[in-house]
């Protein structure tokens, strides 16, 4: 097991190492912020003595005299005290200007690495397999990998400097005390001491209440996503009022935690700040004596108030950063399970698929999504290098199933038969010359709000626009290409220049034309189209199928004639299997009879 600290320090080691140089320079602004913050309050303590009593300049401490020295000869107060107020202001600009400047590195050391560890956990989670895509909502992934690294960018970038800055100041400040009498060292640091305590004690007074929240939030998150993805179903189906009842419900959740969790983060600040009020007015107790004793001066007095506000500031970043740490901490366990959740699909094979049509063979295939619950039972078939296979079958009957399993979206157990293409095991084939050899048109076609040229290439940007156009105008899409006002450039929303389902195949098909797959595997949308369309998609289907072997698994009848061979399978079981030639001549046949009918929902009854 690691040491909890180790967990810190790995994740502080890999994001920060790039940024060295960024690191070393905060480090260097923020020591240099806290040395002028202990420094400036001494001008002022000696310009009150000054002022207020009728002294030369031999009654400075010997640091300023020194310096003064340096300037002048005059031993008349006046100039001195323009001299120091001067000095004071211009060390308190570059004070702010140097917190300014630590700012802007701060900002942009956390954000550069918390931007590497986003992008390293989004590949991450795209290359997840489909299992775990389906158990975690879309809003629940946004929430992981943006809340959670958010939460770990302040941590990330400035614990450490923070932590050793302030405890310099700290250091700083009491040995000032010290050195001004020990009675003002002992009490502030029974100050600071107590002050640490109750803050660290509170430190968690609100962290479990913001763990709630940010859950509350992932789940409002999610149901958004959710709902706003299937807007047209909802609304289609008079879902709208149900959609809101669930949004209703995980917003009143949200606002609740949030309100919990700020009242309890006020809270905490609130006693912070009276305890801290307390103390520090218990601590002006041995000022007044040593004053009337003629120990320390005026100026000191004002001294140990400024310093007293001082001591504040780190004790408050130190309780903040352990906060910030135990946060962290969660989020870093979240991040490091997201990163240990490995895709089941393994990456084992090596061989590649020689390029033209490919041989596909199932084999007594059966296939579960959930255990013992199965799908799919003996599938067995054929298709040779260059035909086709129409597959039909009632909705649910595992249609998708088959081709997500083609290749490997999901993988089969070992002793529930295989899939060979060109007579080898897909688990064989490297998932990437697999995934590149063959081409899937989904049933639901995605379309990214993006141009049409990146919604064809898949952001690809090496590909020329002659040969999105030419693939364009190939299938069919050419008068629709002529329309848009931007041509490539041409921005695909959902919403507004929204396309017909029709005009999404066929995109999707461009697709497939540009990668020139070996085997091409169409889900075909069930929608029915206008009959242009679904001319256009006909002729688009037969020139994308062209020497390479093809499965289309079938929602039309007028796609299914012009197939080699057909499958039927019902309820995961082949009911019919067979050459389309023969089956169609074959009356007592299940594809004559749909033939018949005319009706694909009628095959079955
Ligand atoms: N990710 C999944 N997890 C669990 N069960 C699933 C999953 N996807 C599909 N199923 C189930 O597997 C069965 C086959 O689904 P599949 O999507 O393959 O059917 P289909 O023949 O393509 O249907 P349709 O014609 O409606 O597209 C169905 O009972 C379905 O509920
Ligand atoms: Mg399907």
């Amino acid at each position: 097991m690691k040491v909890p600290l180790q967990k810190y320090w790995d994740v502080q080691k890999k994001y920060l190492a790039p940024f060295k140089k960024r690191v070393i320079l905060l480090a260097f602004l923020l020591a240099s912020g806290t040395v002028l913050l202990v420094v400036t309050p001494l001008i002022i303590e000696n310009y009150i003595n000054l002022a207020i009593q009728d002294s030369s300049l031999e009654d400075l401490s010997g640091f300023f005299r020194a310096i003064l020295r340096l300037f002048t000869d005059n031993d008349t107060i006046f100039p001195v005290l323009i001299f120091l107020a001067s000095a004071y202001i211009f060390l308190m600009f570059i004070q702010q200007a140097v917190s300014l400047f630590s700012v802007y590195v701060g900002q942009n050391l956390s954000w550069s690495s918390t931007n590497m560890l986003r992008s390293d956990l989004t590949e991450h989670c795209v290359k997840l397999d489909m299992t775990f895509h389906n158990e975690h909502k879309p809003g629940e992934m946004i929430e992981k990998i943006d809340g959670d690294i958010n939460t770990l960018a302040q941590f990330l970038s400035q614990f450490s400097i923070q932590l050793v800055t302030s405890l310099l100041l700290i250091i700083g400040v009491l040995v000032t005390f010290f050195v001004k009498h020990w009675t003002l060292g002992l009490s502030f640091s029974a100050f600071t001491l107590l002050a640490i305590i109750v803050m660290y004690k509170m430190r968690n007074f609100s962290v479990k209440s913001w763990e709630k929240q940010r859950e509350a939030s992932a789940d409002m998150f999610g149901t958004i996503e959710e709902s706003l993805s299937a807007i047209e179903d909802i609304r289609a189906n008079g879902g709208v009022s149900n959609a809101m009842r669930k949004f209703f419900h995980y917003s009143k959740i949200n606002y609740k935690s949030f309100h919990r969790a700020l009242v309890r983060d006020q809270l905490f600040v609130i006693t912070i700040w009276g305890i801290i009020a307390l103390i520090n007015t218990l601590v002006f107790a041995p000022s007044i004596p040593l004053f009337n004793k003629g120990i320390i001066t005026l100026g000191t007095i004002f001294l140990v108030q400024v310093y007293a506000g001082i001591l504040l500031r780190p004790i408050f970043v130190i309780t903040r950063q352990m906060q910030n740490l135990q946060k962290a901490g969660a989020s870093i366990d979240r991040i490091n399970k997201l990163f240990q959740t490995e895709t089941k699909i393994e990456d084992n094979g090596t061989e590649e698929i020689i390029p033209g049509p490919i041989a596909i063979e199932f084999d007594d295939l059966s296939f579960s999504y959930l255990e013992d619950e199965y799908v799919l039972n003996n599938i067995s078939f054929k298709i040779e290098p260059g035909k086709t296979l129409g597959i039909v079958g009632h909705t649910g009957s595992g249609k998708t199933t088959i081709s997500r399993l083609l290749f490997r979206l999901y993988d089969i157990k070992p002793d529930n038969g295989s899939i060979k293409l060109n007579d080898i095991a897909v688990n064989d084939i490297a998932l990437n010359d697999l995934r590149d050899k063959i081409s899937y048109v989904t049933q639901s076609v995605e379309l990214f709000q993006a141009s049409v040229r990146e919604n064809i290439s898949l952001f690809d940007e090496r590909i020329p626009d002659q040969r999105i156009e030419s693939i364009l105008l190939d299938i069919g899409l050419g008068d629709w290409f002529d329309k848009l006002p931007k041509g490539l450039n041409t921005i695909i929303s959902s919403s507004e220049h929204g396309i017909s389902a029709g005009e999404a195949q066929l995109l999707a098909l461009a697709r497939v034309f540009i990668k020139s797959p070996n085997l091409v595997v169409l889900d075909e949308a069930s929608s029915r189209l206008d009959p242009v369309t679904e001319n256009l998609l006909e002729r688009a289907i037969e020139k994308l199928l062209i020497n390479r072997t093809g499965i289309i698994i079938a929602h039309r009848l007028s796609t299914l004639q012009k197939v080699d061979e057909i499958l039927i399978i019902d309820k995961g079981n082949i009911l019919e299997y067979g050459k389309r030639e023969d089956l169609e001549k074959d009356t007592d046949s299940k594809f004559y009879h749909l033939l018949q009918t005319g009706e694909i929902e009628e095959l079955l009854k």
